[in-house]
């Protein structure tokens, strides 16, 4: 059983207590779909101020919806469309302060404010996205970037793919 914590430390603590809780999920555990559903609920119960957040899965040049919490979602975005397919077309974090000025931004949720996708990439290739979105302008700052960068880079260890 998942035992619920109170994050009470530092923003930098609470988020080196929410990898361990992720490792402890997901290091006896091969299958995709519940890492990620299961990733996707640990970063729900943790970060304040979101209304999104889920998995884009890599499939040719597109990215398709995978677990997520939230409403429901666009189910494809071509690499090169919209935040997330920027972030993995350039396998980099995208961090964006205001949705409305970042050209090119797909709407799936009107609540939407801000956003942040840290590309998932093993071997040197980009095998999906992260996505998180806030209600929130400018919600993400530096710490939740290098944060859910390892947050990331320890799913994707763990990933089977
Ligand atoms: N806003 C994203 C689309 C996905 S939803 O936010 C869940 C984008 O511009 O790529």
């Amino acid at each position: 059983m998942f035992h619920t914590q109170a994050y009470t430390g530092t923003k930098e603590e609470n988020y080196a207590l929410v990898i361990e809780q992720l490792q402890a999920l997901i290091s006896d555990e091969k299958n995709v779909i519940a890492n990620l559903a299961n990733a996707a609920a640990l970063l729900n119960y943790f970060l304040h101020d979101i209304n999104w957040v889920g998995f884009y899965v890599a499939e040719g040049n597109e990215l398709v919806l995978g677990p997520f919490q939230g409403l429901p979602a666009c189910v494809r975005i071509p690499f090169g469309k919209g935040v997330c397919g920027t972030a993995a077309n350039e396998k980099r974090t995208v961090r964006v302060a205001d949705v409305h000025a970042f050209p090119g931004h797909i709407a799936c949720d009107a609540a939407s404010q801000s956003e942040i996708v840290v590309p998932m990439i093993k071997n040197g290739r980009v095998i999906g996205v992260l996505d998180i979105d806030s209600p929130m302008k400018n919600r993400f700052d530096e710490v939740d970037e290098q944060y859910l960068e390892r947050f990331v880079e320890t799913l994707v260890h763990h990933l089977d793919v």
